[in-house]
């Protein structure tokens, strides 16, 4: 059955696009209603979105009209990821999924994007028995874009999917080594595609036959690991050990990017790339494909992203001053009864200038009115929520110091987040720690990988993981005048680290988890401004 959507794309303001929340909810509840044999038999192990949002953030921006394959598509979680990314682009979307009931979901999910340049259209069929045919017939679309998570099944070697896949010359024993082998068919040179699939084709030996195909087709771009075996599936309780891979169809095999997370929270995200020889040694006759993963400490007791901001009792939120709800208590200048009003423009080269000549007031007065939106003198980590897309570092962090401020009360500007101990201030050095650890280059890269959007909520902020507050205190001790320059507060950090790591690694664990040498090739594709964020609320 085919259900084209397009001719709903004349309205788009009648449907809200299927957030991530949202489609989370869907894809649990369309998941407890499958026939539990039925979902066995056709791999129907739905993606949890903030997996599908990262796969989609691994695409490299583009302008040009996209035709993007989704083959098993199930309630359409990650043409969603997709589609969410990609919001500007004309596209047209071909998805795939046998499963009735499902498709119905999907149809759901494909209709809340509905709008101008973008057409939709659902195969309710067999995706190898449709592809086989168009492979075939020499014609068939061809894709700029594909983004899968296939079904998960052992094909019988005289099963008719077995015999249609040897007829286009794909010889291989999964369903998903075979979605995977014709989505590569479909796709035109330079097409990339993102994957979520188990990990055993990269060894053994009946999937060599698909690895030469991959091999010889495509350049590997990057391969995500999650460190758990079942964290990426969790709620579906499935064991098997998943990676996320991006293909480019034709292109020239550099280096390629490996990252690790624990889970799909992506907390303790990190990465690094590597020259394709250590991925698929020369001379390799199996063509087996290592993931070289990394004694990373990040997930440990002493890593840089090792502790919730829960955990180190801090809290972040965004400043509670609304310039233009509270006018009539604001100042230009400081007065009598006022207190400083701080916004980002107060910072220079990350030092305080203050009062700073500005259409911007400088001061609040300190009122009954106002008090509750002001915080008690204290240290302070303040960032900025929004930077400009030229801004060199997406994150950018300056310290309240008293004494550089002395006032009994400070109003933070809501363009602000606040890091503060239960509505107060910190010590000095946790402040400084602090700060110094989110300007790093490491938490930019942090950032641009899993937020494509210039904005840095405090939602951001809080899902990040930091240093322990031992650590944080080092780095705060460590923090000198001449600590604002960026190779300086990577040097600092990698310093410590490096420290952290020889006292506390156990043997194999001594090798450091961060090249900074590599800090530049990372995610340039994840700069788009259309870029998905994970865990947004
Ligand atoms: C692992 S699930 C993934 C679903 C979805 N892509 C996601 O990430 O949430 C695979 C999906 O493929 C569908 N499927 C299985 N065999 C298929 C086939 N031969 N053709 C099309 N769809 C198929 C299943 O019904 C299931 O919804």
């Amino acid at each position: 059955m085919l259900v084209s959507l397009a001719k709903d794309c004349h309205n788009p303001s009648m449907r809200e696009n299927a957030t991530q929340d949202s489609i989370d909810a869907v894809r649990l509840d369309a998941s407890r209603q499958l026939d539990p044999e039925r979902k066995s038999e056709f791999g129907q192990f739905m993606t949890p979105a903030a997996i599908a949002a990262f796969m989609a953030s691994l695409f490299s921006a583009t302008t040009r009209t996209i035709h993007l394959l989704d083959a098993g598509a199930g309630v359409g979680s990650l043409t969603n990821a997709f589609l969410t990314r990609f919001q500007d682009s004309t596209a047209s979307v071909e998805a795939w999924e046998i499963d009735p009931v499902l498709k119905m979901v999907l149809a759901d999910t494909l209709a809340s994007h509905a709008r101008a340049g973008l057409a939709s259209t659902i195969h309710n069929s067999d995706f190898i028995e449709d592809a086989a045919w168009n492979i075939s017939m020499g014609g068939g679309v061809r894709f700029t874009h594909a983004i899968l998570n296939p079904p998960y099944r052992k094909i019988k070697s005289d099963s008719k999917h077995r015999y249609l896949l040897r007829d286009v010359g794909v010889e291989t024993v999964n369903l998903y080594t075979a979605f995977l082998a014709l989505a590569i068919l479909l796709m035109e040179e330079g097409g990339e595609i993102v994957a979520i699939v188990p990990r055993s084709f990269c060894n053994g030996t009946y999937y060599r036959p698909f690895r030469e195909q991959l091999l010889r087709s495509c350049a590997i771009e990057h391969i995500h690991v999650f460190e758990a075996r079942n964290k990426a599936f969790s709620d579906d309780d499935v064991l098997q050990e998943n990676i996320v891979v991006k293909l480019k169809k034709a292109g020239a095999q550099g280096e390629v990017k490996v990252s690790e997370s624990h889970d799909s929270t992506f907390g303790d995200y990190h990465e690094r790339a590597l020259p394709f020889g250590q991925i698929v040694k020369d001379g390799d006759a199996e063509r087996f494909i290592h993931i070289p993963v990394l004694a990373y400490a990040g997930d440990g007791a002493h890593g840089l992203f090792s502790h919730s901001l829960k955990e180190l009792g801090i809290e972040v939120c965004t400043g509670p001053v609304v310039d233009f709800r509270l006018r009539e208590h604001c100042r230009a200048v400081p007065e009598s009864g006022t207190v400083p009003l701080i916004y980002a423009h107060h910072f220079s080269d990350g030092k305080l200038v203050y009062p700073k000549a500005h259409k911007k007031p400088n001061a609040i007065l300190l009122a009954e009115e106002t008090r509750k939106w002001l915080m008690p003198n204290g240290f302070y980590v303040l960032t900025k929520r929004f930077s400009s897309k030229e801004e060199r570092r997406r994150v950018v962090a300056f310290v309240i110091d008293p004494s550089e401020l002395p006032a009994p009360f400070y109003g933070f500007e809501n363009h602000l987040n606040v890091f503060h101990i239960a509505k107060h201030g910190m010590d000095r050095e946790t402040a400084r720690g602090l700060a110094l650890f989110l300007n790093s280059t490491v938490v930019d890269s942090h950032f641009r990988i899993f937020s494509g959007h210039t904005q840095v909520n405090a939602t951001d902020l809080r899902q990040m993981r930091y240093p322990g507050h031992e650590q944080l205190l080092e780095l705060g001790r460590l923090v000198t005048a001449e600590t604002h320059d960026q190779a300086a507060i990577d040097r600092l950090i990698k310093e410590v680290e490096t420290r952290w790591q020889s006292t506390y690694s156990k043997g194999a664990r001594l090798e450091l988890f961060f090249h900074h040498q590599n800090i530049s090739t990372l995610a340039p594709n994840a700069l788009s401004a259309r870029s998905p964020a994970l865990g947004h609320s």
